[in-house]
């Protein structure tokens, strides 16, 4: 049989680039019905607004984690989102929100995990010689940065790279990887099980 169509929120504060492939690479599977930002004027609303996707932005300021996630939720539960993509969103989420996303909240971030979690990778990357780095998608758990991984795609580190050319070169990488870990979940094929990606 096959699995419905998956109802996507996407979680964005900036230019949105993996939202856009997101965007283009949507299939029977799975299905964008709301874009949330907590940061206003950003390019990802622009890309969102353009494919006809609804957008809301709810801003962070001034609120508690725990009010500002519980905003989330009521905007996420009112469209019925079965999967919640963070695509560049710069907040950390309470564990209480995790939790109840927990399955079903993913994450995209700049290098081969469990290597380099949080900020400033790819600075520390070639601060650190390494000759190879990537991307990774996984599923979020309170710890940041340390949810089981989903998939993962690894680029070389060049003689010469900056931090700019390095991030080109892994954002080139996340273009393809997002969406087709986004598909794996939403046609039931890797799910989080005791703690652990399962794929059948
Ligand atoms: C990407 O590099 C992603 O790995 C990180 O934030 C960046 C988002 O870029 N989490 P964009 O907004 O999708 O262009």
């Amino acid at each position: 049989m096959i699995p419905p169509v998956k109802r996507v929120a996407v979680l964005i504060s900036g230019r949105g680039s993996n939202l856009q492939n997101l965007i283009d690479a949507q299939d029977a599977s799975y299905r964008i019905v709301l874009v949330i930002s907590n940061v206003e004027g950003v390019g990802g609303l622009d890309k969102a607004q353009a494919a006809g996707i609804a957008t809301t932005v709810i801003s962070h300021a001034g609120k508690t984690r725990e009010a500002f996630d519980g905003e989330m939720n009521a905007a996420l539960h009112a469209v019925r989102a079965d999967i919640i993509v963070l695509a560049g969103f710069m907040r950390i989420l309470s564990d209480g929100f995790v939790r109840g996303w927990e399955g079903r909240l993913i994450n995209i971030h700049p290098s081969l995990l469990p290597a380099y979690k949080g900020t400033k990778v790819h600075e520390r990357v070639l601060a650190a010689k390494e000759s190879v780095s990537g991307a990774s998608v996984h599923f979020v758990v309170p710890e940041l940065d340390a949810g089981p991984v989903i998939a993962q795609t690894s680029v070389p580190v060049h003689p010469g790279d900056t931090p700019q050319t390095l991030a080109d070169r892994v954002l080139a990488v996340e273009h393809k990887l997002y969406p087709d870990a986004l598909k794996l979940l939403a046609s039931d094929k890797v799910k989080l099980l005791n703690g652990q990606a399962v794929f059948s």
